[in-house]
């Protein structure tokens, strides 16, 4: 009897939950995930160039968050990969072609390149820290978030057909870079203007850090 009971409550609630689509993360997120084990004992956790290894090397490991912004995707691929690098010409010439820098050839797949490269575009262009894990910030902005700001962090997450107002872009780097992490951390904790919920008593201070450096990489 009671087994039926359960069986039957089980099946409703499946009907009645609405089913939840879940984003594709943002690439700066998953190379970051590649980035911290492939790259950072030498270029260091931030991209300095300071990694543990990099004491110990004859020729420094560049300073990614400002090299990057001169190169190209194509020139980017050809560094990580070593696939082309005879081909890059220029002033740089020679640096690019020492040996001091791994060639990864395929041990990454395009989609892979792609994402370590949209994480170096963030570390060059990034105004603010990540302070907190991005992937279990990932898994609460699908949680708890996603309803107003939108699968994808554009805003328009099904709730605001309900409120009658967008919040901001959280893919628009633009906008969320006027915000620093102090502020973020603000309007998550303790609410903001009419609509956006305060998760002070339902997130931790560490689950709010993970879903500020989730939204950093989200515009990415
Ligand atoms: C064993 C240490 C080491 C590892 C691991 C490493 N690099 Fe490098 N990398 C270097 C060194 C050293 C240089 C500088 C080469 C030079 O100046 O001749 C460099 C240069 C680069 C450059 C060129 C910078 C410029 O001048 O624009 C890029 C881009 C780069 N690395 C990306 C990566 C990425 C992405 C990873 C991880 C997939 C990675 N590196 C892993 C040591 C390393
Ligand atoms: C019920 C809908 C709703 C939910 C759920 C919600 N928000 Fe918001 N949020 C909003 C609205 C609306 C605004 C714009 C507030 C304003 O400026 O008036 C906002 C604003 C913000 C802001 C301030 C900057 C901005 O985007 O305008 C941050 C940061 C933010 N939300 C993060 C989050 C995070 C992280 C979560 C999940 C833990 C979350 N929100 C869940 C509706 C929501």
């Amino acid at each position: 009897m009671h087994l039926t009971k359960y069986i039957l409550l089980y099946l409703s609630c499946l009907i009645i939950l609405p089913s939840q689509s879940f984003a594709n993360p943002p690439p700066a997120y998953e190379g970051r995930r590649l980035y911290v084990s492939y790259c950072q004992l030498c270029h260091g956790t931030e991209g300095k160039g300071d990694g543990a290894l990099a004491k110990s090397m004859q020729i420094n490991p560049a300073d990614l968050t400002t090299t990057v912004r001169s190169r190209s995707d194509t020139i980017l691929t050809k560094i990580i990969t070593g696939n082309g690098k005879q081909t890059i010409t220029g002033r740089d010439r020679h640096n690019i072609l020492s040996e001091a820098m791994p060639e990864w050839k395929d041990i990454f797949n395009d989609k892979q390149v792609k994402a370590l490269i949209a994480y170096l575009r963030f570390l060059g262009s990034a105004k603010h820290e990540l302070m907190g894990d991005p992937k279990v910030g990932y898994n609460l902005y699908q949680q708890y978030c996603q309803v107003c700001h939108g699968v994808e962090g554009d805003g328009d997450g099904i709730m605001t057909q309900l409120m009658g107002i967008m919040p901001m872009d959280h893919t628009n780097p633009n906008e969320t870079n006027s915000l620093n992490n102090h502020e973020l951390e603000k309007s998550i904790l303790d609410g903001k203007g009419k609509f956006m919920p305060a998760w002070r008593h339902i997130l931790s201070q560490s689950d709010v850090e993970a879903l500020i450096s989730y939204i950093r990489l989200l515009s990415h």
